[in-house]
């Protein structure tokens, strides 16, 4: 294996599809109209010297080591600026050009460290490569004037070190900061000698409003800005493309590797999930991988309150069989179930849905999607007749107005958020609807030109205030509707809309949005050209989760915004595999592909392939499974890769029913909240240690590959099936790649997904079978894939989760940009510098009232329960809301969510509690009474002396 070079061409790829032709060096090359001479070089075979421009920026010409002539044209024009002409003859290397670029080059190392031998870059510089593409032999000023080398390092980013001696000031950082991210946290200052790089207001990288991206560090071409990482490993040796295991977007990685260890993960240019840009997870916070908290023994223990007792592989998966046949025999077939992962595999997703249903022989499966987007998946089935977004990230190039709702892309979809910034400082208008004032509301360019700060709770009434508006005031797109909808659906909906109940004026008094406001969001979604609606967890948990997916998907039909590039309705997927989760049968009452298992010919097919007969009713789904376990009858239970304590609502409902259970199998990383009440512990493997496939938000199918061995000796799927074969259902994949044939198989959407194509093409979005062999981009382009496009009823009910005298605030849940879900992963890095416990952001005027200054330890109650945290108080949330994230398990912020849930698919309602704020003292007396249950439950037996 060797180390992944990408090219760069030194200029973006233009987007004209005019060509033209020209010679470079003698040799013709046709390119695009608008191509830089240095791209078109490059294409041509021929590189030109360069420092300041690189192809993930636009060109700048500040370092003119990239020179050119051109016949017929007087002067050395920089060639990342020149855009090349029909006929153009260009010469790259002359007697005149080289002397002047070895001049340049002189200058540059005039003053720069000659430390190249110990220097973390080494053999890796772009300094050092171009000192040699020019000649350069001799420096001539010596190194005896003025210079910058004794500038004090700035080690404060826990992941990078900004080391200002070797800076060359071209400004790739700023502009990569700029460009690609947009957080414009970096200035040149001064100009000439005096000119350096300053992140922020003069402050440290830690400090600034640097978010940690590493967009500057792979942009730099000095050991300037290096990974912590690099310097401390050395140089890597070989890389492996791979994908991100946090995030629905799927960004793309080299894994670059120094025998199996990690030196540094390095965004790959071609992802076209992220093409090229990451955020800090994905890109620094993979440490977790190795961390000293890994389990990498199975344990096993008769009663929770035992310590675990480290066991091999076979008395483990035996023992965990042998306890779900028991339960079985005694309590029944459908006593057992079992939860699939959003951030496994699909294929290892595949195998435990197959289990359950196969090898319980019940249809007792659900996934973590259940708690998050089950209702994207009910509704956009419902409107278009697939559980799945429209559009390709790519789309969002071409969208003149965005409308965000009920999510937080900067801080939960980071590199997409990058992307939609880029568009929106292009141009593109702005609509976010959403209870805070989120970045998106107003950051560096960006400014929305609507934010409706609606009440937690009330975005249907929102959304059929904008129907209202469309309809009422003829905004709606006829012909879209006539040609691609049901019509009689339309009328009713339209007339529904129409009502005056529905009108902005009406429904302020509960969603608490100015009218006018909504009035004019709506008048710029219908008529502002092409219209996107991108949306998050703050639509879909909430009692009506369904219905506003429904909404917003007559809303995209009224104005006919589907079916072509820069429209469409798309959910942003909070874990990694979310999509494919739900694709590979996870939910009780669907087959791959989103079938319903009472469907007699689908189901028989599965019962031919895997050759037992399949339940037709569906399963238990998951809050099912905790009031079964608390009334007696569900025993027993296999949990892959989610902490259920820890995510799911109302938190003493779930360890009662945890509780309860005879036999708990959990298979992680880390010994997790649930873990606490486990039998039996199976360790698990992560993204770096196996093959498979994650589905990202886009519906686009990547490969991640395996980089290290798994440090417990298997892979996820590898444990799945030694269970499933110690249950007796025999299940005997070689490879990942022949799990992901029988899903194909077995599979219409993914019916030509191999891992060959993937090798081939890098990745596809489903649908990916005859008639799309390539994959499906758009969705819905001629027609919708049920016919015609379903418009619903959308009667906006109040949730039954009041305020009132007891609980006046309304609390609702999200997350941050450094934390992830519930942190398992991200709290065992050093993204714990930015975010060390969950806050609670409350409004001046309600901390006030309470006491409460900024930073106190405060109390929070509801119906449910009463936690303890601090406070930061902050006008990004509205007075009458308050806000935490549930990423650190000492908060225990799930004991304050209730049990209310999305009336089509139990999706719980986290966006809305009821909630009482008071000083408090520090931790409530359920967290102390948590912590000592887990400290207790946490302990492993050592081994036993040798006698
Ligand atoms: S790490 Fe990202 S956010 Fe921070 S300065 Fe670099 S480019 Fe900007
Ligand atoms: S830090 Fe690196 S990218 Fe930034 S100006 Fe200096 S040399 Fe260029
Ligand atoms: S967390 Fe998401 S945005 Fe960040 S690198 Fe991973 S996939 Fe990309
Ligand atoms: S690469 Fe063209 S001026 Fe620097």
């Amino acid at each position: 294996m060797a180390l992944i070079e990408e090219v760069d061409y030194g200029t973006p790829a233009a987007k004209s599809e005019k060509t033209v032709t020209l010679t470079v060096d003698g040799f013709a090359v046709t390119v695009p109209e608008g191509t830089s001479i240095m791209r078109a070089s490059k294409m041509a075979g021929v590189s030109v010297p360069k420092l300041c421009a690189t192809d993930m920026l636009e060109s700048f010409g500040s370092c003119r080591l990239c020179l050119v002539e051109i016949e017929g044209r007087n002067g050395t024009p920089a060639s990342c600026t020149t855009p090349v002409a029909a006929g153009m003859v260009v010469k790259t290397q002359t007697p005149r050009l080289k002397k002047l670029r070895k001049g340049v080059m002189e200058l540059y190392i005039s003053d720069h460290p000659l430390d190249c031998l110990t220097c973390a870059a080494n053999g890796d510089c772009e300094l050092q490569d171009m000192a040699g593409a020019v000649g350069l032999r001799d420096v001539r000023y010596g190194y005896a004037g003025d210079n910058h080398l004794g500038q004090p390092k700035d080690e404060s980013n826990p992941y990078f070190t900004f080391d200002p001696s070797k800076c060359i000031v071209c400004s790739r950082c700023v502009r990569a900061c700029e460009e690609v991210q947009g957080t414009f946290a970096l200035t040149i200052e001064h100009r000439g000698f005096d000119s350096h790089v300053s992140a922020g207001m003069h402050e440290s990288f830690f400090e600034s409003e640097c978010v940690s991206c590493g967009a500057c560090v792979q942009a730099c071409p000095t050991a300037t800005l290096s990974e912590k990482s690099l310097i401390e490993i050395g140089q890597p040796e070989h890389s492996v493309v791979t994908t991100c295991a946090y995030c629905g977007v799927g960004c793309s990685f080299k894994a670059e590797m120094r025998g199996d260890e990690v030196v540094r993960m390095v965004p790959y240019k071609d992802g076209k999930a992220n093409r090229g840009h990451s955020c800090v997870k994905g890109r620094f916070a993979w440490g977790y991988a190795s961390h000293r908290d890994r389990i990498t023994k199975p344990m096993i223990r008769a009663k929770i309150t035992d310590p675990w007792r480290e066991v091999s592989w076979e008395e483990a998966i035996g023992h965990a069989a042998s306890e779900f046949r028991r339960i079985q025999d005694k309590y029944g077939r459908n006593a057992v179930g079992g939860i699939t992962s959003s951030r496994c595999t699909n294929e290892e997703t595949y195998l435990v849905q197959k289990l359950i249903r196969a090898g319980f022989g019940n249809n007792n499966v659900d996934t973590c999607a259940r708690v998050c987007h089950s209702p994207t998946g009910y509704g956009l089935k419902t409107a278009f007749g697939t559980s799945a977004g429209t559009q390709d990230f790519d789309s969002v190039e071409e969208t003149d107005v965005v409308m965000i709702i009920g999510a937080n892309p900067t801080d939960g979809h980071p590199v997409f958020a990058s992307r939609m910034k880029k568009r929106l400082r292009d141009g593109a208008k702005l609509i976010v609807i959403d209870p805070r004032r989120t970045d998106m509301v107003r950051s560096a360019h960006i400014e929305a030109d609507y934010h409706l700060p609606l009440r937690p709770g009330t975005n249907v009434a929102v959304a059929n205030a904008l129907a209202h508006v469309i309809v009422t005031e003829g905004l709606v797109d006829e012909a879209f509707v006539r040609e691609r909808c049901d019509l009689a659906d339309f009328s009713a909906w339209a007339e529904f809309v129409a009502e005056e109940r529905n009108s902005p004026e009406a429904v302020a008094q509960f969603t608490g949005v100015d009218a006018a406001l909504v009035r004019g969001a709506a008048r710029l979604f219908a008529k502002g050209g092409n219209g996107a609606i991108y949306y998050g967890l703050g639509v879909t948990e909430h009692s009506q989760g369904t219905t506003m997916v429904m909404a917003m998907a007559n809303l995209a039909m009224a104005t006919g915004n589907l079916g072509r590039r820069g429209v469409g309705v798309n959910p942003l997927r909070g874990q990694n595999n979310v999509q494919g989760a739900c694709d590979m049968g996870s939910f009780p009452h669907e087959f791959t592909g989103y079938r319903h298992v009472s469907d007699d010919a689908t189901r028989e097919t599965f019962e031919k392939l895997w050759g037992v007969a399949l339940q037709e009713e569906p399963g238990l789904r998951i809050p099912n499974m905790f009031d079964a376990a608390v009334e007696g009858t569900f025993k027993g239970m296999y949990v892959q890769g989610e902490d259920i304590v820890q995510s799911d609502p109302d938190t003493k409902h779930v360890v009662a029913g945890m509780e309860a259970l005879e036999c708990l199998v959990v298979q992680d990383l880390f010994l997790n909240e649930t873990a606490n009440f486990a039998h039996v512990f199976l360790p698990g493997a992560t993204f770096l240690e196996k093959d498979g496939t994650f589905t990202n938000a886009e519906r686009r199918i990547q490969r991640i590959r395996k980089v290290m061995a798994p440090k417990a000796g298997l892979a996820d799927w590898e444990a799945t099936m030694a269970l499933s074969n110690a249950l007796g259902y025999r299940m005997d994949y070689k490879h990942p790649s022949e799990i992901m044939d029988e899903i194909a198989a077995m599979t219409p959407s993914f019916r030509d997904v191999s891992y060959a194509k993937l090798d081939e093409l890098g990745s596809v979005q489903w649908p990916c079978n005859a008639a799309a062999p390539e994959g499906t981009p758009i969705m819905h382009v001629d027609h919708f894939v049920r016919g015609s496009g379903k418009f619903m009823l959308t009667e906006y009910v109040p949730t039954e989760e009041r305020i009132g005298p007891r609980f006046p605030l309304l609390l609702t849940t999200g997350r941050i940009l450094s934390q992830y879900n519930v942190g398992a992963q991200t709290r065992r890095t050093e993204n714990v510098a930015w975010h060390g416990e969950d806050l609670l952001e409350i409004h001046p005027h309600d901390a006030e009232a309470r006491g409460v200054r900024d930073g106190d330890w405060v109390k929070l109650d509801s119906r449910s329960g009463s936690t303890s945290l601090r406070a930061t108080v902050t006008d990004r949330v509205a007075p009458g809301v308050v806000y935490t994230t549930f990423h650190h398990p000492e908060t225990q912020a799930n004991v304050i969510t209730t049990d209310y849930s999305d009336w089509a698919t139990n999706c719980p309602e986290y966006k809305v509690t009821a909630v009482q704020i008071s000083p408090s003292n520090g931790p409530s007396e359920w967290q102390r009474h948590y912590k000592e249950l887990s400290d207790a439950s946490r302990r492993i037996a050592l081994p036993e002396a040798a006698e």
